[in-house]
């Protein structure tokens, strides 16, 4: 056992039931045990051998994770630090502290003094796979990183450190991961067969998988140095450098209170028009099928300013796009100020015949007071919000979405199946019915709004008639984007406890592909029903097939093609230019497949001004 881990104070005496009394005492003698007036609940533990009795490095922390300047100094002002949580500076403060040696009663307790934590120019690579949480993440990993002295390489193969940041939503997910690890692994290999003595490559395995597997990662592929879950970021350059010094470093303790909100994230991808933003982490539903409130933990929301500024900072650096991301967006709460805005102390409103599997959260600024707020900061930029649950879509929401020249028509509702059996077996909290009554209420007051949707086929349970419910759902609603999986048993879930995985695999798959099919017939007539429209669009680049054309998105957040050399502008200044990335564009939809629109662009023009631009052309025509 070489580990550097940080896990629970029961897993700890777990792992080394021999030096229980030892454990307990350096807890109890900790100066912390005083300060906090609940348990102690972490320990960070370096143990060379559980035989040699080396305790070597040993600090605590509350569950929302004091950093070591608090330990070393838990006199006055501790319970203040304890309740805002530690800041990226406070972070910093931590690695400058870390030589502090602290005496508990006579036993020495070094903190992590022979590690600098600093990056020292260290080239780190970043792999992406999952969600767009993750790709929020990654940035958010990576500013951490970069505060602490690393830099970013673009070439994996001129890297020192390549982190991995995982997906487990399905077991198909992980495959890909085990593979990947195998490539890296051969790139280490190489690397240390061409340069012997330089310092190892270091590989880190960040996010859900991190978090499902914890240490059987370092077991199962010894090629993986570093192990850090969703909520252990801020510990990545204290993890990297334990891995420096030979070691396998784990941290995969997960926060009822970790946001991130101070930490403004790095984009990877500078040039992008768009940027996403956490506002919430966690999932307190547990739908029976899902593994993500394991790997991600309670749901907790961001506070509101915190997220403004953000949304501030990214309009003056002048990006025309944000996304609102978390497991579950709409049920945001943010109850870090006793502000409640639209409704004081009101409980959860959910969308009729609705229900959760958790009691009604009470209180704080909710999900229509944030997006009021964000669309408040910059009329020409377009909010996406990803992904809601349809339980809680009350009409203050929908209203926004309508009256809100910047708030995308576009509504993701993922329904999962079309079948009461199969939802109720799921655990959804919603039944067809009130489904159907959700979709008819957001088209009586949003009427162009685009819907999008989830579905997983060959859940436990379902039959031929299940399916064939879900295929008439897809029918009837006519998702602009519906995403289709083959179900995927994952452990630990409700599903895994309690019901059985009858559906054969080639059913699943073979169901998934005829979801898919109606979804691709019933999106190519709603795309060119479109035909003849002028819609607004923002450009994001070149198209991927064609030089001589550019893509951008509409409202709904289909791709739109235009051709390229034909845009000259009138614009403001009196310059002519061709159109860029960034530019909001009137186009004429002249053509679709299932997957994109084309268009032809007629002027150039705001998120404010399309209406009444568009009415005005209108009538002379
Ligand atoms: N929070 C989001 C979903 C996150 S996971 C929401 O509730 O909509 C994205 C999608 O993956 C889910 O909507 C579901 O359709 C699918 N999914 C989740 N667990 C799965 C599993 N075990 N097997 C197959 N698909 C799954
Ligand atoms: Fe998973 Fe359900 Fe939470 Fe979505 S709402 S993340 S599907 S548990
Ligand atoms: Fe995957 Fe975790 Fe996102 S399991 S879908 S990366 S929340």
């Amino acid at each position: 056992m070489n580990f550097n881990t940080i896990c629970s104070m029961n897993s700890i005496l777990r792992l080394y039931p021999r030096h229980k009394h030892l454990i307990h005492t350096l807890v109890r003698r900790h100066p912390l045990s005083n300060a906090v007036k609940r348990p102690l609940a972490l320990g960070i533990l370096r143990l060379k051998s559980p035989c040699d009795h080396a305790i070597n490095n040993f600090c605590v922390s509350s569950s929302n994770s004091p950093n070591v300047q608090k330990l070393t100094k838990p006199g006055k002002d501790f319970s203040d630090q304890l309740s805002n949580g530690p800041s990226l500076r406070d972070f910093t403060a931590q690695s400058n502290e870390a030589s502090a040696e602290v005496a508990v009663d006579g036993i020495e307790v070094p903190y992590l003094s022979h590690h600098d934590v600093n990056g020292q120019q260290r080239k780190v690579f970043f792999e992406t796979y999952g969600c767009q949480m993750n790709v929020n993440d990654t940035e958010i990993a990576w500013a951490i990183l970069k505060e602490n002295g690393f830099i970013k390489a673009d070439d994996i193969k001129q890297s020192d450190v390549i982190l991995v940041m995982t997906c487990s939503i399905r077991e198909g997910a992980e495959d890909k991961i085990w593979k990947r690890l195998k490539y890296l692994k051969s790139l280490k290999q190489l690397r240390k067969q061409k340069q012997p003595s330089a310092p190892p490559v270091k590989i880190g395995i960040l996010g859900c998988m991190a978090e499902r597997l914890k240490e059987k990662l370092i077991s199962t592929e010894r090629a993986v140095d570093v192990v850090c879950g969703p909520d252990a970021y801020r510990d990545l350059p204290r993890l990297l450098s334990v891995a420096g010094t030979g070691q396998s470093a784990v941290n995969v303790q997960l926060s009822l209170e970790e946001t991130y909100a101070d930490v403004m994230p790095v984009r990877i991808n500078s040039t992008s028009t768009s940027a996403f933003i956490s506002i919430m982490r966690g999932c307190d539903n547990m739908c029976t099928y899902c593994i993500v409130p394991f790997t991600r933990g309670r749901e907790r929301s961001r506070p509101i300013d915190s997220i403004i500024e953000e949304v501030k900072i990214l309009s003056d650096q002048g990006l025309r796009e944000v996304t609102l991301l978390g497991q579950n967006v709409n049920s945001y709460r943010d109850t870090s100020s006793a502000v409640s805005y639209s409704i004081p102390e009101d409980k959860t409103k959910n969308s009729r015949g609705f229900k959760t599997v958790y009691k009604p959260k009470v209180g704080g600024r909710r999900f229509s007071d944030l997006l009021e707020k964000v669309s408040e900061v910059d009329p020409e930029m377009r909010i996406r919000f990803t992904s809601p649950h349809p339980k809680d879509f009350p009409d203050e929401v929908l209203y926004l979405i309508r009256d809100r020249k910047n708030i995308c028509n576009h509504i993701h509702l993922p329904a999962q199946s079309g079948s009461n059996s199969v939802l109720k077996a799921m655990r959804r909290g919603y039944t067809l019915e009130s489904y159907m009554e959700l979709v008819e209420h957001i088209l009586s007051i949003i009427p162009d709004v685009a819907l999008s949707s989830d579905f997983i086929a060959g859940f436990c349970g379902e039959t031929e008639e299940d399916h064939e419910a879900t295929l008439d759902l897809m029918r009837k609603v006519k998702y602009s984007v519906a995403y289709t999986f083959p179900y995927s048993m994952r452990q630990k879930t409700g599903a895994f406890h309690r019901l059985n995985d009858d559906v054969p695999s080639e059913v699943k798959l073979r169901r998934s592909g005829e979801l898919a099919k109606v979804y691709r017939e019933e999106v190519l007539k709603l795309n060119l029903a479109q035909t003849g429209e002028t819609q607004l669009i923002l450009i994001e680049g070149d198209s991927k097939r064609s030089e001589y054309d550019l893509a951008g998105r509409n409202d709904a957040n289909t791709k739109v093609i235009i051709p390229k050399y034909t845009l000259t502008w009138n614009h403001k200044d009196g310059q002519e230019r061709d159109a860029r990335p960034g530019d909001y564009i009137a186009v004429k939809i002249t053509g679709a497949s299932s997957q994109v629109l084309h268009g032809n662009p007629l002027f150039l023009t705001t998120l404010q001004n399309f209406k009444t631009e568009k009415e005005k052309m209108q009538l002379f025509q």
